[in-house]
C-alpha cells in the first residue's frame, strides 16, 4: 500500500533528516517541503561527494523524484536560483524535478537586513538566527502582507506589492534600528530578472499531491529544524518562527492531516543545538568536545560549532507526543564508538522535585537539571555496520533502552554520514 510519510527532527535541528531523506527515496515519487526556508542546511553524502540543500529538498538528486517546495516554507528567490545553479552545473536536472507552490511567502531582502539589524541589537538577548530573513518573512505572511510566488505572475501588481512592503521595512530599519535602508528600484528590476525562471516551475500542489497518493506512490515530507525549535512547542522565545512538528506537513503542503500515514522521527544518538536558548544536557567538559568533534557538529547553514550534550529522553518523550512519531531512526551512533559509558537523561530536577516531563513553564528549562541514567559503552567501530547483530551488544542495549524509555521503536540505525551506511530494522514504506 502506498504511504505518505512525513520526516522530523524531534532535537534542535540537524539530526540527520536530509540524509535519511534521500536514503528512503529509492521508494518515493516525490519530496516535499513543508515549512523553514534556507536556514536549514541538510547534507547529502552519496559516494563519498557532499551536497547541502538548503531550500532544495533532499530528493532532488535520485532520478525520477519529484521535488517540491509546498506553501509553508518562505522562499528567498536568489538563494533558490543559486542552488538551482549549482545542482545543475553538477549535471542535477533540477529544472526537471523541481516544482513549487503558488503561495509561497517570499523573504526580501529587506527581511534578511531586518533579521540582522533586530539580532544585532538584541545582544545578549539575541537568538542567534541564521540570519536568513525567516523570522520577519513569516511576521509579514500572519500580517497578511507577504509577497508571494503568485504575485510573479502580474508584474504590475508585484511591483506594487513590494514598493509597500519596502517602504514598511525601511522605515524600520532606517527609523528603528537606525541602519542602511535597501535601494527598491534595484530590487525590483534585479526580482523581474528572476520570475522567467521560476514561473515554469509553478503548481497546484494539493491537487498535484492528492493526484499522486490516488495513483497509489509512496510520498516524503520533509520537515526542517527540530521539535524544540517549533514556533508553539519549543524553547520559545529561542526557536524558528514556523511549526516544525508534523502537523505542519498537512498546513504547509495543503493536504489533511488523514494524509499522513506515518511519521518518522530522526534522532541524533546524542544532542546538539546551535544557537541561543536553553539546552538542559550541553556539556561543557572534554566530552562535549569529544562528541562536536568525532560528529563534526558545525552548522551546515552558517559554520557555526554546535553544542553537545547527552541523549535527552524528557524531551524526546514530548517530542514523540508533539508529532505523533511512528518509529524513530536513531543516526550518528557511530560517533559514540569507544566511550567508556554513555548517559541518557532520563529525568530534569527542577525545584528539588524530578519530573519526566518539560518544565510546564518554558522559562523554567534554564533552571532544568538532567538526571542521568548510565550505561556501559562499546569499545570497536560500528561505523558503516548495515545489520542490527553486528552492532556491539552495548550498542544494542543502548537502542533498546531508548526504545523503552521511549516507547517507540527505533526503526533505523543510521551509522555513518554515507547514503548507504543504515541499519534497516522495519522500512517506513513496509
Ligand atoms: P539535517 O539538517 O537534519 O539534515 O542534518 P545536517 O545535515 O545539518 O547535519 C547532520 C550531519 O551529520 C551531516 O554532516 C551529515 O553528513 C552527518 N551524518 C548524518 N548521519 C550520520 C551518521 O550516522 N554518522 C555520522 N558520523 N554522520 C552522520
Ligand atoms: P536544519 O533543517 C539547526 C536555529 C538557529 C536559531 C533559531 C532561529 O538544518 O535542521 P532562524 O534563522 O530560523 O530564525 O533561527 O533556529 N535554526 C536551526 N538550527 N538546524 C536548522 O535547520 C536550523 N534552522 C534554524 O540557529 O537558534
Ligand atoms: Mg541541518
Amino acid at each position: 500500500m502506498a504511504k505518505s510519510i512525513v520526516i522530523v527532527g524531534t532535537q534542535w535541528g540537524d539530526e540527520g533528516k536530509g540524509k535519511i531523506v534521500d536514503m528512503l527515496t529509492d521508494r518515493a515519487a516525490a519530496v516535499v517541503r513543508f515549512q523553514g526556508g534556507h536556514n536549514a542546511g541538510h547534507t547529502l553524502w552519496i559516494d563519498g561527494e557532499k551536497t547541502v540543500l538548503h531550500l532544495i529538498p533532499s530528493g532532488i538528486l535520485r532520478d525520477g523524484v519529484d521535488c517540491i517546495i509546498g506553501n509553508g516554507v518562505v522562499v528567498h528567490i536568489p538563494s533558490l536560483l543559486e542552488e538551482f545553479d549549482a545542482l545543475t552545473a553538477k549535471g542535477v536536472p533540477v529544472a526537471a524535478r523541481l516544482r513549487i507552490s503558488a503561495a509561497c511567502p517570499l523573504i526580501l531582502p529587506t527581511h534578511i537586513a531586518l533579521d540582522q539589524a533586530r539580532e544585532r541589537a538584541s545582544g545578549q538577548q539575541a537568538i542567534g538566527t541564521t540570519g536568513r530573513g525567516i523570522g520577519p518573512a513569516y511576521e509579514d505572511k500572519v500580517a497578511r502582507r507577504s509577497l508571494r510566488v503568485s504575485d510573479l505572475f502580474d508584474p504590475a501588481r508585484f511591483a506594487a506589492r513590494l514598493a509597500a512592503a519596502m517602504e514598511f521595512h525601511n522605515f524600520m530599519l532606517q527609523e528603528y534600528y537606525g541602519v542602511e535602508t535597501v535601494d527598491f528600484e534595484q530590487t525590483r528590476d534585479a526580482w523581474f530578472e528572476m520570475t522567467g525562471r521560476i514561473l515554469p516551475l509553478v503548481i497546484d500542489v494539493p491537487d498535484y499531491l492528492h493526484d499522486l497518493r490516488a495513483k497509489g506512490s509512496n510520498i516524503l515530507f520533509e520537515g526542517a529544524q527540530g521539535t524544540l525549535l517549533d514556533v508553539d512547542q519549543g524553547t520559545y522565545p529561542f526557536v524558528t518562527s514556523s511549526n516544525t512538528t508534523a502537523g505542519a506537513a498537512a498546513t504547509g503542503t495543503g493536504i489533511g492531516p488523514g494524509a499522513i500515514d506515518y511519521v518518522l522521527g530522526i534522532v541524533k544518538a546524542y544532542t546538539t543545538r546551535v544557537g541561543a536558548g536553553p539546552f538542559p544536557t550541553e556539556l561543557f567538559d572534554d566530552m562535549g568536545e569529544h562528541l562536536a568533534r568525532v560528529g563534526m557538529e558545525f552548522g551546515a547553514t552558517t559554520g557555526r560549532p554546535r553544542r553537545c550534550g547527552w541523549f535527552d529522553a524528557v524531551a524526546l518523550r514530548r517530542a514523540i507526543v508533539n508529532s505523533s512519531v511512528s518509529g524513530l531512526c536513531v543516526t550518528k551512533l557511530d560517533v559514540l564508538d569507544g566511550l567508556e559509558s554513555i548517559k541518557i537523561c532520563v529525568g530534569y530536577r527542577l525545584d528539588d522535585e524530578v519530573t519526566a516531563a518539560p518544565p510546564f513553564l518554558v522559562s523554567r528549562y534554564e533552571d532544568c537539571e538532567p538526571v542521568y541514567e548510565e550505561m556501559p559503552g562499546w569499545q570497536t567501530s560500528t561505523v558503516g555496520i548495515t545489520e542490527l547483530d553486528r552492532l556491539p551488544d552495548e550498542a544494542q542495549a543502548y537502542l533498546r533502552r531508548l526504545e523503552e524509555i521511549l516507547e517507540t521503536p527505533v526503526v533505523i540505525v543510521s551509522t555513518g554520514a554515507d547514503r548507504d551506511q543504515n541499519i534497516v530494522i522495519r522500512h517506513p514504506f513496509d
